[in-house]
Parts: structure tokens; sequence; C-alpha cells
């Protein structure tokens, strides 16, 4: 089998691993021990396997590891700084928006890229942007608030970093 060499940098450590051309990123992401990245549709539609590329949210079942080469991934796994979880983590934690938690990594993953565009968003805003990940379990009520409450702290943290 044909492979090659690629090298990233995942959740802020270099890594080169060895693929084959057709390899999807979802797979090597398991493969890696990135187990954060759920499979689900593989067709691009769930929002399951949702993780940063290069601060961009990208669906990595739809996408060749290939592609990947020379660029920054963030998994779920890479979002905490040591012990201290990311404002959306807390806030889905504390307002119960984790059922069985299949949909969580994808969801909290692509809210984190919206909300560094956009750190003030409408209800609306949110249920738009979290109509890419299914859950089969919330009802999205607890995920909207979720959302919401933590783009209230990032923007209480930020006020409180520019004092
Ligand atoms: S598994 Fe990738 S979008 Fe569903
Ligand atoms: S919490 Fe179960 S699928 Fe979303």
């Amino acid at each position: 089998m044909n492979t090659i060499e690629i090298g990233v940098k995942i959740n802020g450590e270099s890594k080169r691993w060895t693929i084959a051309p057709g390899d999807l990123l979802l797979d090597v992401l398991r493969r890696e021990g990135y187990y954060g990245v759920k499979r689900g549709c593989e067709s691009g539609e769930c929002g399951a396997c949702t993780v940063l590329l290069d601060g961009k949210a990208i669906n990595s079942c739809v996408m060749f590891a290939a592609q990947a080469d020379g660029c920054e991934l963030l998994t779920i796994e890479g979002l905490a700084q040591g012990d201290t979880l990311d404002p959306l983590q807390e806030a889905f934690l504390e307002r119960g928006a984790v059922q069985c938690g299949y949909c969580t990594p994808g969801m909290i993953l692509n809210a984190r890229a919206f909300l560094a565009h956009q750190p003030n968003p409408t209800e609306d805003e949110v249920r738009d942007l979290l109509a890419g990940n299914l859950c089969r379990c919330t009802g999205y009520v607890k995920p909207v608030e979720a959302v919401l409450a933590a783009a209230e702290a990032c923007r209480r943290n930020a006020k409180e970093r520019e004092r």
C-alpha cells in the first residue's frame, strides 16, 4: 500500500503521521487516539466528527487527512487549559447540556470557532449554528442556553483582562 507522511500541529503538539493517501481525517484522528472525534453519519450531515482546522470548524469525515498537512488542528482533548475548562465546557456542564455526550465535542468546537468571530450572538444565531450538530437527546434548549452563557462569560473575561 502507498503511504505518505504528513505533519500537523494538534492540540499544540507537532506530530508526523504516516497515512494512506485516501485516509479520511476522521479515521486518522481516531487511530491516533483522539476519541473525542466521534463517528456519526460519515457524510457531513451530523457534526459529530467536528474538529477545528486552522480555527475553522470542519467535518473530519468528509476531508482527506492529507489535506490537513501543515495545518493546525484542535480536538476536544486540547480545549481545556490544563485543569481549567473552556467556558463552553463549563457552561455545558453547568446547564445540563450534556446527556449521552456523543454530539457534545462537535457542538462545543463548532461554537468555539463561531464565538471567535461573533462574541455576542443572538439566540437565533446560536440555534442556526447548532443546526449543524445533530443531537438526539437534549432538544437543543440547554445547549443553546449554554452557548449563550459561555459567550457572556467570554465577554466578561475579556473585559477583566482589559482592566
Ligand atoms: S460523522 Fe462527520 S458529519 Fe457526521
Ligand atoms: S447529548 Fe446525546 S446526542 Fe446530544
